[in-house]
């Protein structure tokens, strides 16, 4: 059986850069509520869209994301969940369909976190993502990876991106403190540099 991780962290802490490596370097599968909900952006559900919460910051219903959830790690021989749990409502739920081997927070300070963000360009083909700072492609908007044309995600100006921020305060903090609590969880220094928070985790689930 594959590691279960758990990967919880802010907005723009790193969450997708580093789950892109865990899945490659552990041979699991990279479950993301957001990138599946970005696939499915303008589909009709009892709720209404996707986007018409995501463009506000604002949480999709949990109905939305259980579902996604809970079909993707019954397919899965080992996972990185990214972007779930985001409630309280939402780790009860993912403690009744699955256990888990690893609970990783990578913890950022929010300027940093909104530097990121509003400075974050993303593959329209591949999704890689990129920084117009941090981590410049060799060409500016073309992704490095399959050439295709980077763009900035509707979520990542700045007004949306301090709606994030306090959403995650408000409802994904106490996700963090109820794994804490649980004696599970391991916090990683998230304001390194990628390869040396990569390090890091490995060092965690080499013992786990
Ligand atoms: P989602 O797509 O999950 O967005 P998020 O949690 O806001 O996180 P991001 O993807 O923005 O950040 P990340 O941690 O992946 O960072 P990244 O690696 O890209 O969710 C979007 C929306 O979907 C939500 O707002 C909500 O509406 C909805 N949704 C999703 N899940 C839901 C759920 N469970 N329930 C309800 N609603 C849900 O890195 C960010 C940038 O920093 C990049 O430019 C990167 O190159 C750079 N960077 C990364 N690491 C470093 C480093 N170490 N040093 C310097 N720069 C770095
Ligand atoms: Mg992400
Ligand atoms: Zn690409």
């Amino acid at each position: 059986m594959g590691k279960r991780i758990l990967l919880l962290g802010a907005p723009g802490a790193g969450k997708g850069t580093q789950s892109k490596r865990l899945a490659e370097t552990y041979d699991v599968e990279h479950v993301t509520t957001g990138d599946a909900l970005r696939a499915n952006k303008d589909m009709e559900t009892e709720y209404g869209t996707p986007r018409s919460f995501m463009e506000k910051g604002e949480l999709v219903p949990d109905g939305m994301v259980n579902e996604i959830v809970e079909a993707a790690l019954a397919d899965a021989d080992g996972y990185v969940l990214d972007g779930y749990p985001r409630n309280l409502s939402q780790a009860e739920y993912l403690t009744e369909i699955t256990d888990l081997d690893a609970v990783l927070y990578l913890k950022v300070a929010e300027d940093e976190l909104v530097e990121r963000l509003t400075g974050r360009r993303v593959c329209s083909e591949c999704g890689t993502n990129f920084h117009v700072k941090f981590n410049q492609p060799e060409e500016e908007g073309v992704c490095d990876e399959c050439g295709g044309e980077l763009v900035q995600r509707d979520d990542d100006t700045e007004e949306t991106v301090r709606e994030r921020l306090s959403v995650f305060e408000e409802n994904t903090e106490p996700v963090i403190e109820h794994y804490r609590d649980e004696g599970v969880l391991v916090e990683i220094d998230g304001e390194q540099t990628p390869d040396e928070v990569f390090d890091d985790i490995e060092a965690v689930l080499d013992d786990a």
